[in-house]
């Protein structure tokens, strides 16, 4: 055991903080998290934890909606700064605008929000979702109501296309799953014969008509497993899904789509958490969520949608 990580296990035991790491953080952060998982795994859990302190190795919104969810609790993020391309795009005031145009328009709509948001948005929404339960919250959305969906728009289009709802799709995108290169994962599906391709709903269309599943991280975990001899997959979605595969399933081979302009496919903001930050941030307690006026609105829709 390295000595960082020998001190963070002791500082956690100190401090009695339970730490939480989505499957995009560097393994080494997921190998010593009390619990692992996809957005929305890591929202129900966070609900579960007794300590009285989370540290949430994620990113800003994932750690703001485990706060929202649990406002007794002191939750702690690594670097505050480790935000997301979706929730910049899509900022409240802008869709507050947009809602009222709609209205004024005659429109009837209800908006549902993509988790990877601010709480601002949240707060504007009839629904949040993850693109774990997605399909199961619109299928909620009165047949009368046209949707508003927010803020990603290639998880929209997917989403219309499963459920068969007409969407209003907001202009946003993951700038990982966006650059996966279409050209690349051909040439390698020529290279790996065989081999299945797994995408996140949140890659373009072009990648998804290309993939032999389509799902969310804590989805493919449980496709994958669905594979008992030996398979290659080839992995469209943040690189450090596939250490949580190989840890899980390591008698399968992983090997990762290619980005447009990188071959990692890393997300810079989930990097942002680092051994040394979780280990400051439990030494010294900080940087905390703090609550805020407008987490009470959020809070009504995340449990009604996350919870229920
Ligand atoms: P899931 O956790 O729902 O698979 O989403 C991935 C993601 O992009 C989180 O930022
Ligand atoms: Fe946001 Fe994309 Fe990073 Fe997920 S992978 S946190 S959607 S920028």
């Amino acid at each position: 055991m390295t000595d960082i990580v020998s001190e963070i296990r002791d500082l956690k035991a100190r401090s009695n903080a339970t730490i939480l790491a989505h499957y995009y953080q560097d393994g080494e952060i997921q190998s010593l998290a009390d619990v692992t998982g996809d957005s929305l795994k890591l929202a129900r859990e966070a609900t579960k934890v007794h300590n009285p302190t989370i540290v949430f190795c994620g990113v800003h919104f994932m750690a703001e909606t485990a706060k929202i969810l649990n406002p007794e609790k002191r939750v702690l993020l690594p670097d505050l700064k480790a935000g997301c391309s979706l929730a910049e795009s899509c900022p409240a005031p802008k869709l507050a605008r947009y809602q009222e145009m709609l209205r004024e328009n005659g429109r009837k709509f209800q908006t549902v929000t993509y988790i990877n948001s601010t709480a601002g948005v949240k707060a504007l929404s009839d629904w949040v979702v993850t693109s774990g339960n997605a399909e199961q919250i619109i299928r909620r959305v009165p047949q009368e109501c046209e949707i508003l969906f927010v803020p990603d728009r290639h998880l929209g289009q997917y989403l219309s296309e499963a459920t068969g709802r007409k969407m209003i799709l907001w202009d946003g995108a993951c700038i990982v799953h966006e650059i996966f290169s279409v050209g690349d994962l051909l040439a390698l599906k020529k290279t790996v014969p065989g081999a299945i391709t797994l995408a996140h709903p949140e890659c373009p269309a072009n990648i998804r008509e290309h993939s032999e599943f389509i799902g969310g991280t804590e989805a493919m975990l449980r496709y994958v497993a669905t594979f008992t001899k030996p398979t290659d997959f080839l992995v469209a979605t943040e690189a450090n899904m596939m250490w949580q595969l190989q840890s899980k399933f390591p008698r399968h081979r992983y090997l990762p789509v290619a980005g447009i302009t990188c071959a990692c496919n890393k997300c810079p903001h989930m990097a942002r958490n680092t051994l040394e930050k979780v280990r400051d941030c439990l030494a010294n307690g900080t940087p905390e969520i703090g609550w805020q006026s407008g987490f009470d609105r959020a809070r009504e829709v995340l449990q009604r949608s996350l919870l229920n």
